[in-house]
């Protein structure tokens, strides 16, 4: 595969030679294939899904039920297992609400320290609500939560397991399928966010076993406002919906009975962001294309390289060197991550400083900040190149900028 040719489908590297875009785990570039696909619904079929009788309404309804297959094959999912969202944190918060009505008071739900704050957030407010409790699984010094860490924590008491794939701070693979059969021992549920596992891996959902999968379409290269919430087949039958409205129920009367229609259209209230489910299928097809294992083989490359170059370096903290994944959590010696950031910025590299909505994990590393580079198949070694020039700068960081 010649990813180096890749960018030339990205009109974000085309329009803007200059710069290096190095933020891919906060949101990627979009190929044109998936802009076309989303002006395509604008321009020739835009009309509402489920709802009319006439050609382009038939074309749409069409449209998205392609699109939910696509997307359900990519993690090796039933259709009716797919539920679209807002995004990823729409869809932990789904799964968090209509999983309240199985908790009851004392019981525990697992998550870590490495959390993003849509996989905790929700958690919190359901442990407020019904007197649950939330415990911390340890995780060892790359970040990951280990078989042996979760057994210390898990009992009979533990309700649902809410843990990430991939942090999106340290970039450390948890062994989803490991702790799944653990959390399956204890007869607890297992919600696995996805968000920075599923644009850079293979994910079968049936082999992992997860119950719940959760990830967003703008990390896919697909549009932002646009989210998948897996969930197996079972579950979602007996889950509530955190949205009610029109296109979920199959009656209600002045007696205010309802009658919900069945997964997925149950949790899809209201006009879906059919543009978005569209191009986000397109993204997908794109990916499918590449091959999910040449992206993960090319990106952990990338990573290796980058973390050969910077190790070098004397003025850099590195906090993950070992993982795998395209994700370098580090600080210049001396300068505050936002400072670094903006110094990066000078030179037309795109990075995330702070504590990446992951509030709790600097807790684990004892600083207040990093500076995150997250690369993807797109990017490149010249480009790492260039950024450890400019790393070199950081030691004199005012000089820097007039350097
Ligand atoms: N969750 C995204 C990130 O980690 C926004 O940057």
């Amino acid at each position: 595969m010649d990813f180096e040719k890749l960018r030339n489908d990205f009109p974000m590297i085309t329009n803007h030679p200059e710069l290096v875009y190095f933020d891919n785990a906060a949101t990627t570039f979009k190929p044109k294939c998936v802009i076309d696909a989303e002006m395509e619904y604008y321009n020739n079929y835009c009309a509402n899904t489920h709802r009319g009788d006439y050609d382009i309404a038939y074309q749409a309804d069409v449209k998205f039920d392609e699109s939910r297959k696509i997307i359900a094959n990519f993690i090796n999912a039933e259709k009716k297992e797919i539920v679209f969202t807002s995004g990823d944190s729409m869809s932990l918060n789904q799964v968090a609400y209509g999983l309240m009505n199985r908790l009851e008071k004392d019981d525990e739900i697992l998550v870590s320290l490495v959390e993003h704050a849509s996989c905790l957030l929700p958690w919190y407010r359901v442990c407020e609500i019904k007197g649950c409790k939330i415990k911390f699984i340890p995780v060892n010094a790359q970040g990951e939560i280990t078989v042996d860490n979760l057994l210390k924590v898990i009992s009979n008491k533990t309700k649902i397991v809410s843990i990430a794939h991939i942090s999106n701070v340290l970039g450390a693979i948890n062994d989803i399928k490991s702790l799944v059969k653990i959390a399956h021992d204890y007869k607890a549920i297992f919600v696995c966010d996805g968000a920075q596992s599923v644009p850079h891996m293979k994910i079968d959902v049936k082999d992992l076993d997860v119950d719940f999968l959760t990830f967003s379409g703008h990390k896919c290269y697909g549009p932002t406002g646009i989210g998948v919430l897996y969930g197996k087949y079972h579950l979602l039958k007996d889950m509530e919906p955190l949205c009610l409205g029109g296109g979920m129920n199959a009656t209600f009367d002045v007696a205010c009975n309802v009658k919900y229609l069945d997964s997925p259209e149950k949790f899809e209230s209201g006009t879906q962001n059919i543009a978005g489910v569209v191009g986000l299928a397109k993204a997908i097809e794109y990916l499918n294309n590449i091959g999910m294992n040449n992206i993960f083989e090319y990106e952990k490359e990338l990573k290796r390289y980058l973390i050969e170059k910077i190790s070098v370096l004397n003025n850099i903290k590195i906090y993950n060197p070992d993982n795998k994944t395209g994700i370098v959590a580090f600080n210049i010696n001396d300068v505050f991550a936002q400072d670094a950031a903006t110094l990066f910025n000078h030179y037309h590299i795109c990075v995330r400083s702070g504590e990446h909505c992951a509030k709790l994990i600097h807790n684990l590393l004892n600083v207040d900040a990093t500076v995150r580079v997250s690369v993807c198949f797109y990017n490149t070694k010249k480009e790492i190149d260039y950024f450890i020039d400019v790393c070199k700068k950081g030691g004199d960081f005012l000089d820097a900028f007039f350097a």
